[in-house]
């Protein structure tokens, strides 16, 4: 097993190192962000209104036909019947469906950077390259070479899959698409921050228990946020305020300052809020209660609460 970590996390550690593949990388993201500024449609394609990234959800489509073509064809083979005719609609569809599981997946990649970014070209590479030989299966059972359509469409699976392994690589171990700020564990208690007379309508960051908060005078009231960006991490507090929003100065996404929701996306997670009290001519906070786990249990740091022995 350690050999085959090994030679996974050489091959990955290839992609993810190689600069060369920066120029294509930022020139085809310049684009794509250019095509899609912040706004309904970069919504729609990050998934902002339903709470998770788009991309995952959708890739059902592509890859449950594929598979299920691929499986009709062992099927067949087997009991010698022919799925054939079910086989052939179903790669048209995951052709067809392609196209707008590649557009969210497209506007999620460009708004990462560095590794995430190279790995992320590498794995649309591999999408695009299994995406012409699902169409030359579809050409080649339509012009009568069976064999030839199921080898295409087998070797189409096996690219696939390794698409999605990197995909999952960016997922899981690099984040993309994960709330930033999942894993922050400020002090529970009311913590002392500021005084009055330094919160303005200007927004500024305040360090809690190595949490990042920012704070913000708007109508009358004091305002606090997780600083960090759920979206890829951006310093909320370098943002314009709009509308009673925070607006990230990375890709724009716009966060409600009374409780953090998404007003805009790409984000798709709402900020962190902090509850805000006033003790003299100081201003203290302590986040709003949330559930998780990771962030009401960490097992290790400072801020770790009563340790908790193993059964
Ligand atoms: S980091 Fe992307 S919108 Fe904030």
């Amino acid at each position: 097993m350690a050999t085959i970590n090994n030679l996974v996390e050489n091959v990955i550690g290839r992609v993810e190192r190689a600069e060369i593949l920066d120029g294509p990388a930022n020139a085809i993201a310049d684009v794509v962000g250019k095509l899609l500024p912040p706004g309904p449609v970069k919504n729609l394609l990050s998934g902002t209104g339903t709470g998770h990234p788009a991309h995952p959800i959708i890739v059902l489509l592509p890859l449950g036909s594929w598979a299920s073509a691929f499986f009709l064809d062992i099927a067949g083979n087997s009991d010698g019947t022919s799925g054939d005719a079910a086989a052939q609609r179903l790669l048209v569809l995951g052709n067809l469906s392609a196209l707008p599981t590649a557009m969210t997946g497209l506007s999620d990649w460009a708004d990462t950077q560095g590794a995430e970014r190279r790995v992320g070209l590498v794995h649309a590479g591999l999408n695009v390259a299994a995406l012409g030989l699902f169409t030359a299966s579809v050409a080649a059972r339509s012009a009568g070479a069976r064999r030839l359509g199921f080898l295409t469409t087998a070797i189409g699976m096996a690219t696939v899959g390794a698409s999605g392994w990197l995909g999952g690589h960016l997922a899981y171990a690099r984040g993309v698409g994960t709330d930033t700020t999942a894993f922050e564990v400020a002090p529970s208690d009311w913590t002392d921050v500021a005084d009055v007379d330094d919160v303005t309508e200007k927004p500024v960051c305040v360090d809690i228990g190595g949490v990042a908060v920012l704070l913000v005078r708007h109508a009358g009231e004091v305002r606090a946020l997780s600083d960090r960006c759920s979206h890829r991490g951006g310093p909320l507090h370098e943002g314009e305020i709009e509308n009673g929003c925070v607006v990230c100065p990375w890709h724009g996404s716009r966060f409600r300052l009374t409780d953090g929701v998404v007003d805009r996306g790409p984000a798709t997670r709402p900020q962190r809020a902090f509850e805000v009290r006033t003790v003299g001519s100081r201003i203290q906070v302590r986040p709003a209660p949330d559930p998780g786990s990771l962030r009401n249990e960490p097992v290790t740091g400072a801020a770790a609460g009563p340790s908790t022995a193993l059964p």
